[in-house]
């Protein structure tokens, strides 16, 4: 999984403080896990927005299935396949992508192409939202977001977590 403990309600609450759920219609969740941040962006949905959340894990995936939430989408799929499942369901641009992949231990050349789908997919206001454990990965956002990124931090998580906002601009 890439963590010892799930986020805590106080870094799933962060994750999601800047979204504008008035505006957002397409959200998509990387590596949602049992859900810790997937029930809190569910809770916040506007009535017609919908949540896709792309898992690789087998027990994870069928948790996230088993809430049969209206809104959710659960896609048993690696990130950097966004663009074809989308494809599928007839999307072609997102709003946000809240991701908590543990890209600091997938392959470069899939973590790159992760960051590169996502800039694609994303609309041209659209925000990708990563946490990490340290800085050590700003440098590789920035290659994707360039200068538009900013950080937040939560403390009250097991480890205290980093919060990247990468806005697509233009
Ligand atoms: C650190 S856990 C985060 C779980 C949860 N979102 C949280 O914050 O507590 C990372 C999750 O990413 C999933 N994952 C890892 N690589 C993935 C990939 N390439 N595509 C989609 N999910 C992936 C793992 O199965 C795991 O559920």
């Amino acid at each position: 999984m890439g963590t010892i403990t799930p986020s805590s309600r106080f870094l799933s609450k962060k994750m999601i403080r800047k979204i504008d759920f008035t505006k957002a219609a397409v959200i998509v969740e990387f590596g949602p896990g049992n859900g810790a941040i997937t029930k809190h962006i569910l809770k916040n949905l506007s009535p017609k927005a919908i949540l896709i959340c792309f898992e690789i894990n087998d027990n994870f995936y069928h948790q996230l299935k088993a809430l049969k939430h209206p809104q959710l989408i659960v896609v048993k799929a690696s990130a950097e396949k966004i663009e074809e499942e989308l494809k599928k369901i007839n999307i072609t641009k997102v709003n946000y992508v809240i991701s908590s992949l543990p890209l600091t231990i997938i392959p470069d050349m899939i973590s790159n192409e992760i960051l590169r789908k996502s800039y694609q997919v994303l609309d041209c206001q659209g925000t990708f939202i990563q946490y990490q454990y340290s800085l050590t990965y700003y440098n590789t956002l920035k290659n994707v977001f360039r200068e538009s990124i900013s950080l937040d931090f939560q403390m009250l998580n097991l480890p205290p977590a980093f919060i990247y906002h990468c806005k697509k601009v233009g």
